[in-house]
């Protein structure tokens, strides 16, 4: 077991996107765990676009992180020595674990982590994708929010990241003709050619809307003349309808 826990702390606040400046490795003593604590070590980190949030000093769902803080990250974690009353030694736990080798557990934690169920078959590292946050926000962003039907067409927009490529294949699995929106053309083919989108408009190419327009007005052409009502030929914007994209982000608060 290494000696040292290194942990990656928020050293500047970006202002546009993230600079080396941003993320600050330091390196401590592995902390020593008192009644009621538990040591877990770090085996994966989840980057995901909300740590992009989280580092802006702004109102949102969750604090933000503050100056010298070790960077909040989910991750997936083993808990090595525990002297916890809910994490004892070999639990697999799934939560915030931060950017850092070593994670300290108390038993009054704000955010505490879960203990993974253990599934046959099933890598742990599912749970920080498919069964995890990405995959939750899909399936209950399209199917809560975004209520699909049969025969709808959806525009995935973002499609080929972690969010709309699960937001895509539970499109087509409810009868959807899918349509994905991504910024190269080896995107475009992975989501075609591997996940089953229906068509893949690449947003860097310079008619990029009219194909996109071509890409939806096929879709509504196929349809039967009596389906074409305005309820059912209404097109549904998963990702758009859920959070505004990473890069909107960053623009919007560049520009103030
Ligand atoms: N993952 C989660 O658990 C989760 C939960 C709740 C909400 N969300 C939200 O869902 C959206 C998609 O998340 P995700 O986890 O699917 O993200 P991801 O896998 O990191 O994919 C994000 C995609 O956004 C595009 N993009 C556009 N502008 C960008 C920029 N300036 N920097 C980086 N990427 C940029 C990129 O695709 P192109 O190259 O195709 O443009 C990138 O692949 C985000 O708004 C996120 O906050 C995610």
């Amino acid at each position: 077991m290494p000696h040292t826990n290194r942990q990656w702390k928020l050293a500047a606040r970006p202002t546009s996107l993230i600079t080396p400046d941003v993320l600050q490795l330091s390196e401590s003593p592995i902390p020593a765990i008192a009644d009621g604590q538990a040591l877990a070590r770090v085996k994966y980190l989840s980057i995901d676009p909300t740590m992009r949030v989280w580092m802006a000093d702004t109102p949102q769902y969750m604090p933000p992180v503050q100056l010298g803080e070790v960077m909040r990250c989910l991750g997936l974690a083993e808990v090595v020595e525990s002297r916890h009353p809910t994490f004892k030694k070999g639990d697999k736990l799934s939560g915030f674990t931060g950017m850092q080798d070593f994670l300290l557990l108390s038993a009054d934690d704000k955010y505490p982590p879960q203990k993974l169920p253990s599934i046959p078959f099933l890598s742990d590292i599912n749970f920080l994708n498919l069964l995890g946050g990405a995959g939750l926000t899909a399936y209950f962003g399209l199917l809560d929010v975004g209520k699909p039907q049969s025969g709808e067409t959806l525009v995935v927009s973002a499609a080929a990241g972690a969010v709309g490529s699960i937001v895509g294949q539970l499109g087509k699995i409810h009868g959807c003709r899918v349509v994905g929106i991504a910024g190269s053309d080896e995107k475009c083919k992975w989501i075609k050619d591997d996940l089953g989108f229906d068509a893949a408009v690449n947003y860097k190419h310079a008619d990029w809307k009219e194909k996109l327009a071509a890409a939806i007005l096929r879709a509504c052409q196929r349809r039967k003349p009596e389906l074409v009502i305005p309820a059912r030929a209404r097109i549904l914007f998963a990702i758009a309808s859920l959070c505004p994209t990473l890069g909107d982000w960053i623009v919007r608060k560049k520009s103030g």
